[in-house]
């Protein structure tokens, strides 16, 4: 194993360990995220009313609605795949939704000994943090 691998297995699993930390008391991983990249178009409480939003023709979504708007059932991996981004079907047209996925990813590869894989890793957790927060942000 080499000194790089070993700095990069410790810096996933810190990610890790801060998520499984966050979860079993409150989500302040997903919590610390979503208000420092999601609230300005969201709104802190998720609800779409952010400050940035406004000055874009699409509204932000009203987030506290998912599970609502889907039945009662929060649709964990249709948000997932909302906030990652990367599968995005061009014919849905342009959206003023950051593809999250990509940026995760260049801001986890700047870590100088991470590689690919495991950044990969550090993204899948900030986007479940992400997701596990926005499920806790539901209404009713
Ligand atoms: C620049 C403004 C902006 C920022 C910042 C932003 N969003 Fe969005 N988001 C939007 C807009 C506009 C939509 C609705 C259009 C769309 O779905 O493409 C949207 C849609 C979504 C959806 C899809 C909801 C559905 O219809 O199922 C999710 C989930 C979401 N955002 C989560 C996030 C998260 C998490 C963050 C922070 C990491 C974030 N957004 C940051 C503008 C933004």
């Amino acid at each position: 194993m080499s000194l790089g691998h070993v700095f990069s297995s410790v810096a996933v699993a810190g990610v890790l360990l801060i998520g499984y930390a966050a979860h079993a008391q409150e989500a302040v991983l997903g919590k610390n995220e979503f208000e420092a990249r999601c609230s300005v178009c969201h709104g802190v409480t998720g609800a779409g009313d952010g400050l940035v939003g406004e000055l874009f023709a699409q509204k932000p979504k009203n987030l506290r609605v998912l599970a609502k708007e889907n039945g009662g059932i929060f649709p964990f991996d249709e948000v997932r795949a909302a906030i990652d981004g990367r599968r995005r079907v061009i014919a849905h047209g342009s959206s003023e939704m950051p593809i999250w996925g990509d940026y995760l990813m260049a801001e986890a590869l700047e870590g100088r000994f991470i590689r690919p894989n495991d950044a990969r890793l550090v993204v899948e957790a900030r986007i479940s943090a992400l997701t596990q927060y926005i499920h806790s942000l539901q209404a009713d």
